[in-house]
């Protein structure tokens, strides 16, 4: 039988990337994986071509490219790059164009990657932390859930996948420990004693792939982590894993925001979000449906364990 394929937006990035090779490691699987990128001849492009992915080009702020690029497909999966440009206007452009796009092409099934509207919980009156951009509270969270509204309303048949932080954020996003004037490892995270949920990013992949083979799931939203852990048992881990003690460095949500670096503000907003609203945020995301989707899913422990040696140490 022909495979259904599914095209993914964000091939060469961590979400898409875990997705794509999540359906090439499955061959007697019934999906084929079509990889959109903007640049069919870099590494990342080539190195799915070779895995056996069909590679496309797309530029998600062009619908009309991005509607070839659905074409014939069964499923899309759709993810925006929100740290390339900081603006929400220009990422529920580019969901606006993906929600089109499936319409239009008649795709079955579109797994959105998505975060809540932290609005419906904090409205932009509410003085606990500043109002950003003019109209958000968590720009990169709030842009997200109010997008979630352009697939249902383009009438696509749709999941929303709640996701959550990436433990590779401590490779790749600064997040990692830093040393202290005494020398002394610490691990920053502005959340008290609350949990935060957490991934391996390809673990999201993996979920979206048991997404795409649970057409039950169209219509609804689910949510996935990893594992719910306070920033006390996260540096806990840490140490544990590099072997030297590891601090957790409470700081306050206000401290956070003061850091000073691009998205500060939206990153110290968040945490607080998710401290402050910890029992409904862990509550989205069930760690054994997560379990369900992807049976491979790692815990913090498992990941730190194969990417200790990553983690640059400041
Ligand atoms: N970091 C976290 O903890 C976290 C947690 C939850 C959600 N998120 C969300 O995850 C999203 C990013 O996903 P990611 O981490 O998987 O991405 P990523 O690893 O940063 O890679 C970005 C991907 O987006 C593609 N892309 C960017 N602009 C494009 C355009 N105009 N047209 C076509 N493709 C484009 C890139 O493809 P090419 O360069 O090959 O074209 C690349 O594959 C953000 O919106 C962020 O808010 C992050």
């Amino acid at each position: 039988m022909a495979k259904k394929t599914i095209a993914v937006v964000g091939a060469t990035g961590a979400q898409g990337g875990g997705l794509v090779r999540a359906i090439l490691a499955d061959p007697g699987g019934e999906f084929a994986a079509r990889a959109l990128t903007r640049d069919v001849n870099s590494e990342k492009a080539k190195a799915l071509a070779k895995l056996g992915a069909e590679v496309v080009a797309v530029n998600i702020d062009d619908a009309a490219s991005v509607r070839r690029a659905f074409e014939g497909a069964y499923g899309a999966f759709c993810v925006t790059a929100f740290w390339e440009h900081f603006s929400p206007e220009k990422e529920q452009a580019q969901a606006r164009a993906m929600a089109q796009a499936a319409e239009d092409a008649g795709v079955k099934h579109v797994v959105w990657s998505t975060l809540e509207d932290t609005r419906k919980w904090v409205p932009l009156s509410d003085t606990r932390m500043p109002t950003l951009q003019g109209r958000y509270k968590v720009p990169h969270f709030d842009a997200k859930g109010e997008a979630n509204a352009f697939f249902s309303d383009a009438g696509v048949p749709t999941t929303w996948l709640n996701t959550s932080f990436y433990w590779d954020n401590l490779i790749h996003f600064g997040m990692g420990p830093k040393k202290g004037p005494d020398g002394k490892l610490a691990f920053v995270l502005p959340m008290a004693d609350k949990k935060l949920p957490g991934i391996a990013a390809e673990d999201i992949g993996r979920c979206a792939y048991g997404v795409f083979k649970r057409p039950d799931l169209i219509g609804k939203t689910v949510g996935i982590a990893g594992e719910h852990l306070t920033g006390a048992q996260m540096a806990a881990a840490l140490g544990e894993a590099l072997g030297q003690d590891v601090a957790y460095n409470a700081v306050t949500p206000e401290a956070y925001r003061g850091f000073g670096f691009p998205g500060a503000d939206d990153l110290g907003n968040m945490f607080q979000f998710k401290a402050d609203f910890e029992k409904d945020f862990c509550g989205a995301r069930d760690l054994g449906f997560s379990r369900s989707l992807n049976p491979r899913l790692q815990t913090f422990a498992q990941w730190l364990g194969a990417n200790k040696e990553r983690i640059p140490l400041g």
